[in-house]
């Protein structure tokens, strides 16, 4: 793990650091006294190559003067450096150092004219993307050569007001940290995490003053949830119901409500997936490992708010004992469901998570995140998330903080033609429209049976959740998307001053 540290704007005298440029080679006063140092090598080495110091264009000279290394970043146009960009930068510098073995460095920050953003905000900002970029999953390698392993140890920001960059670090890396966590989740095997194992690894966050309360499946089949059992009725692992409250607001304040789907493994069940992928399906708790990642960042930054996150946990498995095509089941609403598709699990989960929310907690509103359909994918690819929503306001909210954090949301149409298409013959729905068109409006449209007149909001994460490749401050693997997002939400519309 990598170390961050501020202090005060020294150059050192060797090793490696790094500089900033502007666009068109402007250099920023630490690169300028650093060239003058270098007795001009820094301007020569950018006219002998292509670097133009556009944003997040690299440059490393080796062994300049009594430097190991000097990276010259391009910062590009100061009036656009703001905290997302910065934190982009903070994991581009990072990747390019672990990738060039160094084991330490020094990244001058000077407030650069024209940036919105202060000196020191600019490098809690790199140093927070930074950290996310150096998520690892490597539990499970145990012969990994050391010169694979990332080599940096301690990356060190030389700012003015080093104390102010400290302090707006914090609440940074209590996201970090909640964001780490949803990485953890979805990237653990399906042997590993299943819903007794996943209940079991939220009940740790009892430590940072969460209340933790888990249900198991009598207490479930005592309260209805016909739904959600059936899709767990197939698997040899029980399913777990989790709450978790965090009351960093006014006593008796309705809380905002977060709900995930989590289901640990998802063959489809007996309508099940082919093979190609299917090990694509241990992340179909995702939507639950945001919702758990969100819950610890809010601990963490002591949130003032009152929150309340509730998690299905089922394994959606074939067997002898599982839910049949064409089954009826009756959801804690009391509405009844014929299962046409067992592979659309993850609204039946859903629907009893969303009705014991709303009828427990009365809550101001609930935010569902799920894995939901691959119809979503079809539509918006990987880089929006699918924004379903019975209210205006709460829509154009969560839609600012997804471009924020640059975690953006789509928002799509529901409405009454989509919910008559799963009106069932034999029960009140069913559980999959008629064909593949709207497939993912579909879904929504079944959820939104399930709150009464409480805003609501669907985002299904799908396309967002798992990443191929590496980006600037998340590694290919799981991306922790909507934590950031939410975490984002709440800071801006509901925590007062
Ligand atoms: N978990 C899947 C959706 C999914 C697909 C998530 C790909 C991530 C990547 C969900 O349970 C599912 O199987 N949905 C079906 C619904 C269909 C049977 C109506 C789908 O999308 O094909
Ligand atoms: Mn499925
Ligand atoms: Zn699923």
């Amino acid at each position: 793990m990598t170390k961050f540290e501020f202090s005060e704007p020294k150059l050192p005298k060797n090793g490696t650091v790094v500089v900033g440029i502007l666009d068109d080679r402007k250099l920023t006063p630490s690169a300028e006294t650093l060239d003058k140092a270098l007795d001009g090598t820094i301007t020569r080495a950018m006219a002998a190559s292509k670097f133009r110091g556009k944003k997040e264009q690299t440059l490393s000279m080796l062994a300049a003067g009594d430097y190991d290394r000097v990276v010259l970043l391009g910062l590009g146009d100061p009036k656009k450096l703001d905290d997302q960009q910065s934190q982009k930068l903070g994991g581009i510098v990072l990747a390019g150092l672990n990738g060039a073995g160094a084991k330490d460095a020094t990244v001058m920050i000077d407030g650069t004219d024209g940036s919105k953003l202060s000196a020191a905000d600019i490098a809690a900002n790199m140093a927070a993307g930074a950290g996310l970029r150096s998520y690892r999953f490597d539990a499970y390698r145990t012969k990994e050569k050391a010169d694979k392993k990332p080599s940096l140890k301690v990356l060190t920001f030389g700012v003015k007001d080093a104390g102010d960059a400290t302090k707006a670090f914090k609440p940074l890396s209590a996201v970090t940290e909640g964001v780490f966590l949803t990485r953890d989740l979805v990237s653990e095997p399906p042997n590993v995490i299943f819903p007794a194992t996943l209940a079991e690894r939220i009940h740790e966050l009892e430590k940072y003053d969460l209340d933790i309360e888990i249900l198991d499946e009598p207490a479930m089949e005592k309260l209805g949830m016909g739904a959600l059992l059936g899709v767990g009725q197939g698997s040899a692992q029980d399913p777990r119901l989790v709450i978790m409250r965090w009351n960093g607001g006014k006593d008796g304040d309705a809380p905002l409500a977060f709900c995930g789907k989590g289901v640990t493994f998802d063959s489809g069940g007996l309508s099940i997936k082919p093979a190609g992928g299917m090990e694509d399906m241990k992340w179909d708790m995702g939507g639950s490992a945001v919702v758990t990642g969100l819950m610890k960042a809010l601990a963490l930054r002591k949130a003032k708010v009152n929150a309340v996150g509730v998690v299905g946990l089922v394994e959606n498995m074939p067997s002898g004992t599982a839910q049949r095509p064409g089954d009826i089941v009756k959801s804690m609403s009391g509405q009844t469901i014929e299962v046409l598709n067992t592979d659309a699990e993850g609204r039946l989960v859903l629907a009893d998570v969303l009705w014991y929310t709303q009828e427990r907690y009365k809550p101001k509103f609930m935010i569902d995140l799920a894995t939901l359909t691959g119809a979503i994918i079809v539509a918006l690819g990987e880089e929006y998330a699918g924004l379903f929503s019975n209210n205006d306001d709460l829509a154009k909210k969560l839609e600012a903080a997804g471009k924020a954090v640059n975690e953006p949301l789509w928002r799509m149409p529901m409405g009454d033609v989509y919910d008559k298409m799963i009106d069932s013959d034999a029960a009140d729905m069913k559980n999959i429209g008629g064909g593949r068109a709207g497939g993912s409006i579909t879904a929504a449209q079944f959820l939104q049976r399930f709150v009464n007149k409480l805003p609501w909001a669907h985002l299904d994460i799908a396309g967002v959740t798992w990443s191929k490749k590496d980006a600037a401050i998340a590694p290919k693997g799981g991306t922790g998307y909507g934590v950031r997002l939410l975490d984002r939400f709440v800071a801006d519309n509901y925590e007062g001053n």
